[in-house]
């Protein structure tokens, strides 16, 4: 591994690393050796991608906490034991998110919007004050965020809205923790067929070639956790080191 992706020493909390995105990326930062605590809801999930990663040839150490990024006092709990298994924290991964509804706005249920902006948006808001708490001086602070929070599409508003928040958040806070020398940025990945995408819109492998024709894609494929958690090794390593309050569209397109 190249120095400026080398983040031996380091420890690293990724929310909603049970699967997909978040699996790939909580993997890869092992893999560069930093020590991560995968953080999601469900324990069985969280504690066999920390098994596989210890089982791995990474450097890097894993635990499980499970963790609702949607609580205030979960995230503190969970920077907490980050500090106290590693003796430190530097990079904090705001990952966990999504939404399986499609509904124009009028017709939203307001339940499903409250849901939206608190396990979307509110989250990173809970997560990032936790995470400056225990990071001291110094730290890297990503979160996912979607193209959707650039770009509107007709029934994703109220997810829209959240990584539109999302987005607005990074960039504050990379000002206001800037004398911290803690960096913050986004990346707003494409379409990344996890199997909850799959599920939620209803799709086979099969699917996947007449849906990249339709999209066509100047990367010419469809994206994949590998591609979103090579970018936050970018961002957090020191590779990124004079980039901050980034956005970044990561989606095999403009
Ligand atoms: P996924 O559904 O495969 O994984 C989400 C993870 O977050 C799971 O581990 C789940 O347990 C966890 N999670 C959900 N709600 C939680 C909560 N309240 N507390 C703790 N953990 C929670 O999702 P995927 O596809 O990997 O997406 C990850 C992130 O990437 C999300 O923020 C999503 O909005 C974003 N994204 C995904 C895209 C895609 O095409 N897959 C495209 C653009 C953005």
């Amino acid at each position: 591994m190249h120095d400026l992706f080398d983040l031996s020493g380091k420890s690293a909390v990724v929310t909603g690393s049970g699967r997909g995105i978040g699996k790939g990326i909580a993997t890869l930062l092992a893999e560069a050796g930093a020590n991560v605590v995968c953080a999601a809801r469900s324990a069985d999930q969280i504690e066999s991608v920390a098994a596989a990663i210890n089982a791995s040839d990474a450097p890097g150490r894993a635990i499980a906490k499970v963790t609702d990024v949607s609580s205030a006092d979960a995230m503190s709990a969970l920077a907490a034991r980050a500090a106290e298994e590693f003796g430190r924290l530097d990079i904090w991964v705001n990952n966990a998110g999504g939404s399986l509804v499609s509904a124009p706005i009028v017709e939203l249920d307001p339940e499903e919007w409250e849901r939206t902006l608190a396990v979307n948006l509110s989250s990173v808001f809970h997560g990032v004050r936790a995470a400056v708490k225990q990071m001291g001086e110094g730290g890297s602070i990503v979160n996912t965020s979607s193209m959707a929070g650039r770009d509107p599409f007709p029934g994703s508003g109220h997810y829209s809205a959240a990584k539109a928040g999302v987005n607005m958040l990074t960039k504050t806070l990379a000002l206001e923790l800037g004398e911290k020398r803690i960096r913050v940025n986004a990346i707003l990945p494409g379409f990344v067929p996890t199997d909850t995408v799959k599920k939620a819109l209803d799709m086979t492998d099969a699917d996947f070639g007449p849906l990249l024709e339709q999209l066509n894609l100047p990367a010419g494929r469809l994206g994949t956790p590998r591609d979103i958690a090579a970018c936050v090794l970018y961002l957090v390593g020191d590779s990124g080191e004079w980039v901050t309050g980034q956005c970044l569209t990561v989606a095999g397109t403009v």
